[in-house]
């Protein structure tokens, strides 16, 4: 068997402090202990990721999506659970537990990381070529020549004209300011992406353009890409294999044909019928 570029263990997040109830395994209401209600955003959830693919996470608001990439990022603590990455210490070491300037040397070298809310992802009043020199210096470029002829290369591949390099991501519209996430989640070549709801919010023709661009990526950088959204036609688009969300839980998962033609669980049927 070909080694994942990223392995998930049952992570479980958790919002709130518990009690006897839900820490016993007490029913919740959807992620919500009815007692004291903390809220399990994820409950022992399981993610191969394997090189090239694209592996789409569909569930509704509320389901754990973005809780899941944030954990990856390491933007807030896990309760429990395991992580590994093939390119960190080999894939033998859980990533969940190493000392914050190894997380951060995964996240510069090994993950990038697109937001829904492109608040999270850029600074709004830099250039959006300095949001992405940014990340190149983090990762310890320092030559100036070289970071900017990489700006350019990343400006190019998400199609954003050198001439608007300097200003600053607030001038522009949504859907520009998703390929500025995107090139600067590229910039140090990671071998993993992670797109939360890149598309949400954007107008049709523009999120069409976008996942267009998610597709010439995959090809272009031969990356592995999570893409997280609460629309099945995209991932139908885009997935290779899918999983199924419901709060916090995975409910269902495999190649995205198989979902979308024959779901198994209640909830993922009606999904996929209405979208019929
Ligand atoms: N910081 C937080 N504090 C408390 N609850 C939170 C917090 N962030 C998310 N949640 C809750 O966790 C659950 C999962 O949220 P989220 O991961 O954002 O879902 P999704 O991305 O699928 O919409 C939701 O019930 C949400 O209200
Ligand atoms: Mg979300
Ligand atoms: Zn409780």
């Amino acid at each position: 068997m070909e080694k994942p570029v990223l392995d998930i263990q049952n992570l479980t997040v958790r919002y709130g402090k518990t009690c006897d109830y839900c820490r016993n395994g007490g029913t919740l209401v959807k992620n919500t202990c009815p007692h004291c209600k903390t809220v399990w955003a994820c409950s022992d959830v399981n993610v191969t990721l394997y090189e090239g693919e694209i592996l789409g996470i569909v569930g509704e608001s509320g389901s754990g999506k973005s809780t899941l990439m944030k954990s990856l990022y390491f933007d807030f603590g896990i309760t429990e659970g395991e992580g590994y990455l093939r390119d960190f210490e080999n894939g033998e070491v859980n990533i969940f537990e190493q000392s914050l300037q190894k997380k951060k040397y995964m996240k510069n070298h090994i993950m990038g990381m697109v937001y829904q809310n492109p608040l999270l992802g850029l600074r709004m009043d830099y250039s959006s070529a300095g949001n992405i020199a940014e990340k190149l210096i983090a990762a310890g470029q320092r030559n100036f020549e070289g970071m900017n002829r990489r700006v350019e290369e990343l400006l190019d591949a998400v199609e954003i004209l050198q001439s608007r390099k300097k200003e600053p991501p607030k001038n522009f519209s949504g859907g520009m300011q998703q390929r500025v996430q995107i090139s600067k989640a590229l910039a140090n070549n990671p071998a993993i992406l992670l797109l939360d709801e890149v598309t949400t919010g954007l107008d049709l023709s523009v999120q069409a353009k976008v996942l267009e661009l998610i597709r010439r990526i995959r090809q272009e950088f031969h990356i592995s890409i999570m893409l997280v959204s609460h629309d099945l036609a995209v991932i139908r688009m885009l997935a290779d294999r899918t999983i199924v969300m419901l709060d916090g839980k995975i409910i269902e998962q495999g190649l995205t044909d198989q979902i979308l033609d024959d779901p198994q669980q209640p909830y993922t049927q009606q999904l996929v019928h209405s979208l019929l």
